[in-house]
């Protein structure tokens, strides 16, 4: 596999993009945080049968972080991603650095959308949403991907994602990538490097219970009441683990509902000592 040519600066990764595109080529753009495991590889891998050039860009965006820790914390490994990176086809990996992304530090406009932001993440982590929206659209401005792929496992941010590409006419087709778990069920995620081995081991309740909530829907429940606290209920009774929130909410808005009758999402977030994670289902009706 040839090693993708890496890119530290918006001109130059521009040029690369516009280059493969008057050489006939679709553009895929794989926008990551790095430390890069299966569910990454998994969207560039798609974006590789798709597109006949695929940037993955790997920057760690302050102005999503609304916990400075946690932004401290953030894991970095960037010769294994560089790895990932040529293993599954990625033809461009663009780096740059914070000084190149905001040189007039914080930027002054910010991309906000607000009805999808008020709940799940959006209600406990202030001002997140505006820092991915801002920066997905930064990304999209100096990438100019045909396509972009987004996972599941962030189901909130690809709804939000999806609503500004619309709202703002911007012409890159979004495309969804499914949830990749560990063989024991834990959904994949960067933050999981910094949980302990106990945590670990606590963390597997969260794909447990949104399993077992799947098998009471499977058997014909759909009672929200019913669904989410089939999830809570367990989760409850952690040691290290504090739930953020539990809701079933309609899958194409996140607006709130009574019964499962159209298709609904699932969704979860943790907080551990070491990381705050999030999980989720779809139920489809
Ligand atoms: P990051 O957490 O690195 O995730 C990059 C992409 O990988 C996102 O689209 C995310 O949904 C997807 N992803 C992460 N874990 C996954 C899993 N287990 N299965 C499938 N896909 C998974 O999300 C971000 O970075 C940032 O907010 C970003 C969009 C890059 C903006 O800064």
């Amino acid at each position: 596999m040839p090693r993708p040519e890496v890119y530290r600066t918006i001109a130059a990764v521009r040029a690369a993009s516009r280059q493969a595109r008057s050489r006939g080529k679709l553009v895929g753009l794989v926008p990551t945080m790095g430390a890069l495991h299966e569910g990454h590889a998994s969207l560039i891998r798609r974006a590789a049968d798709e597109c006949g050039h695929v940037i993955v860009s790997i920057f760690v965006n302050p102005i999503q972080f609304d916990d400075l820790g946690d932004l401290s914390r953030y894991p970095r490994t960037r010769d294994a991603d560089l790895e990932v990176c040529a293993a599954c086809g990625a033809t461009a990996v663009f780096c740059p650095s914070e000084a190149e992304m905001y040189p007039r530090g914080r930027p002054l406009t910010r991309v906000s959308v607000s009805g999808l932001t008020d709940c799940l993440c959006g209600a406990t982590r202030p001002g997140h949403f505006d820092g991915v929206a801002t920066v997905c659209t930064k990304l999209f401005a100096i990438c100019e991907p045909d396509k972009a792929y987004f996972g599941e496992k962030d189901y909130q941010q690809l709804l939000v994602v999806k609503r500004l590409v619309a709202d703002l006419n911007l012409p890159v087709e979004i495309v969804p990538c499914p949830l990749v778990r560990e063989p024991d069920g834990l959904a994949l995620s960067s933050r999981n490097a910094r949980l302990s081995s106990e945590e670990r081991a606590e963390a597997l309740a969260i794909s447990r219970s949104l399993f077992a909530a799947i098998e009471l829907f499977e058997r014909g429940e759909r009672s929200v009441d019913a669904l989410v606290d089939a999830v809570r209920s367990p989760l409850t009774e952690l040691s290290l683990g504090e739930v953020d929130y539990v809701e079933l909410l309609g899958a194409d808005d996140l607006s709130p509902i009574d019964r499962v009758d159209r298709n609904a999402v699932l969704a979860v977030a943790v907080r551990f000592p070491s990381a705050r994670l999030i999980d989720n289902v779809l139920l489809s009706a």
